[in-house]
């Protein structure tokens, strides 16, 4: 290991996001655990990442799989017992790779006991002021106190019925009604998620990823605003004094002796917004939904380069590069579209894809994301060249995004299929018991022609996603070029992508270069050099469309 890497690991880190549900089940109940995870380890150090991040594995209801928290301390029954995470904790460590979990602070779920007790003891009791209760509008109160809609669709608030069962308050929920916003004004809330992180970094946890962490503090007035058009500062999202508090975090993540870290999930459309959360006294990085949005085109992939690397710098964070995750269509599928772009309004899920095209691009992505320099995520089964399942029926889905909007968003269940790991048959090795594989159904349906796309199928196979991933995995460990550093563009024809990572930015040749072709044809390789990986295979020396290559020299 670099020696940057062991003092702030995070700078260059690989972070494979597990999603729990959908990784591998240990117990045979068709849901993923973490004991199915403790048997897949051996997988993960193969494959060459440095760190896990694990969506929420805390107990809840699942209203929202897991982003509604019963209890930040416990683990969901369903994945397993605090101590099997704490033995998952030492046996990743054990093989060199760290581990993140997920700390949820907007909301908490409505079976949490604060929420519980809010309820109890009625309105203007202390209990609520942890919470945004308040009376509703119009005569009897019976319309929301604002206007404000819930990020996943509907309104952003609930009635509550009084202790005696008369029609109450309304609380806020900036997502589902399931899962209460907590106010970040409260003391108590403060000293509470302080602890909860302490005590997942008192157990060894090397980070923590922030959940919507632009939104914890909001306008105390809660004014009616127009969402095409919100005011600034805006009711809810960005506002200044939600710095505060991660200054306070990362006091604590400070205050151990290794480095632990702070990543937001932070979506927000200015860039230069998202990089305050990245000044020296708070986060240490957050995800690049800027880079995650991006069209599939080399001037758009260029400028969003460019402004991340540019703003980046003067705070002295380094950059992440993500293509996928639990809340976005898959990218193999996104890529193959007429418009490759991602937005928030998902648009595009159902629209004509051609999965070939998106393959080959989403090999190209993974070469150009893993040669930039910063930090990069992989969210689980993007190894296996997985698709959105664009046909889950109806009758199986979970998303609340999917209910909340009476079907006119199908939601995000079709990138949380379970992944394949074996076999001709679903559940292709998802479920296991005593290591054996068990037919369950698991909790969503795998496409048949999954088989091909299993781990055992693709192992072993040179032109296979997996493959490519581990040989990419492998050369950017060993060189000292890649992860943190400089990046110097090269000259290149219109629709390349060209750049040198280390030596050429001190003025000698350049020791490691990236082509990335998206030109529409084939073009020469625009470097000498020799050719240590590559997306597809060269057509008469040319490096043809959608394809990416690694050259040293
Ligand atoms: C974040 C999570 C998403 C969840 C939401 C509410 O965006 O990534 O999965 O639904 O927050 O917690």
């Amino acid at each position: 290991m670099r020696s940057h890497e062991a003092a702030e690991w995070w700078r260059s880190a690989v972070i494979y996001q597990i999603y729990p549900r959908s990784f591998a089940d240990g117990n045979g109940d068709g849901v993923g655990d973490l004991a199915g995870v403790r048997a897949r380890l051996p997988y993960l150090a193969r494959l060459g990442v440095d760190a896990l991040w694990f969506s929420p594995w805390y107990a809840s209801p699942q209203a929202d799989a897991g982003y509604d928290v019963a209890d930040y301390r416990a683990i969901d029954p369903v994945f397993g017992t605090l101590a099997e995470a704490e033995e998952l904790i030492r046996e990743a460590h054990a093989l060199g790779i760290r581990i993140i979990v997920d700390v949820v602070p907007n909301h908490c779920s409505d079976r949490h006991v604060w929420f519980q007790q809010a309820l109890a003891k009625g309105p203007d009791s202390p209990e609520r002021e942890l919470f945004w209760f308040r009376s509703g509008r119009g005569p009897g109160g019976d319309l929301p106190p604002n206007d404000w809609q819930s990020i996943f669709g509907g309104p952003a608030w609930t009635r509550t019925s009084d202790p005696d069962g008369a029609p109450g308050d309304w609380y806020l929920h900036l997502f589902a009604a399931e899962q209460p916003d907590l106010d970040w004004e409260h003391p108590r809330v403060r000293r509470e998620f302080e602890d909860v992180l302490r005590f997942w970094l008192d157990r060894g946890a090397d980070g923590v990823r922030i959940d919507s962490a632009a939104l914890l503090t909001k306008d105390r007035a809660l004014t009616d605003f127009d969402p095409e058009d919100p005011p600034y500062p805006h009711p809810y999202t960005d506002r200044d004094d939600v710095h505060d508090i991660y200054r306070s975090w990362r006091a604590i993540a400070e205050s151990y002796p290794d480095k632990r870290v702070l990543i937001g999930e932070v979506w927000l459309p200015d860039a230069q917004r998202f990089a305050n959360y990245l000044r020296p006294d708070e986060l240490h990085t957050a995800f690049n939904f800027a880079f995650l949005g991006s069209p599939w085109q080399a001037d758009e992939l260029r400028r969003v380069i460019d402004e991340t690397l540019t703003i980046h710098a003067p705070v002295g964070a380094p950059a992440t590069w993500v293509l996928s995750n639990h809340d976005v269509p898959r990218h193999v599928t996104r890529y193959g579209r007429a418009d490759t772009s991602f937005n928030l309004e998902f648009r595009q899920l159902g629209a004509p894809t051609d999965l070939t095209l998106g393959t080959r691009r989403a090999r190209a992505a993974i070469l150009l994301s893993l040669a930039l320099p910063g930090s990069a995520y992989i969210y689980q089964g993007e190894e296996l060249g997985l698709e959105e399942v664009e046909d889950l029926p109806d009758s199986v889905r979970q998303d609340p995004m999917f209910f909340r909007t009476a079907g006119a968003n199908l939601g995000r269940d079709g990138c949380r299929v379970p992944l394949p790991w074996s076999g001709q048959e679903p559940p292709f090795g998802f479920s296991t018991t005593a290591g054996d594989p068990v037919k369950v159904e698991p909790w969503l349906p795998q496409p048949k022609a999954w088989k091909d796309l299993s781990v055992e199928t693709q192992t072993g196979d040179p032109g296979s996603m997996l493959e490519l991933y581990s040989a990419a995995l492998a050369l950017r460990r060993e060189s000292e070029h890649l992860g943190d550093g400089p990046l110097t563009w090269l000259p290149a024809p219109d629709g390349v992508l060209a750049f040198a990572r280390g030596a050429a930015g001190e003025g000698t040749d350049p020791s490691f270069v990236c082509v990335v072709n998206l030109s529409g044809g084939p073009v020469p390789l625009p470097v000498d050099g020799t050719i240590a990986l590559c997306s597809g295979a060269l057509e008469s020396g040319m490096l043809p469309d959608d394809t990416a290559a690694w050259l040293v020299r």
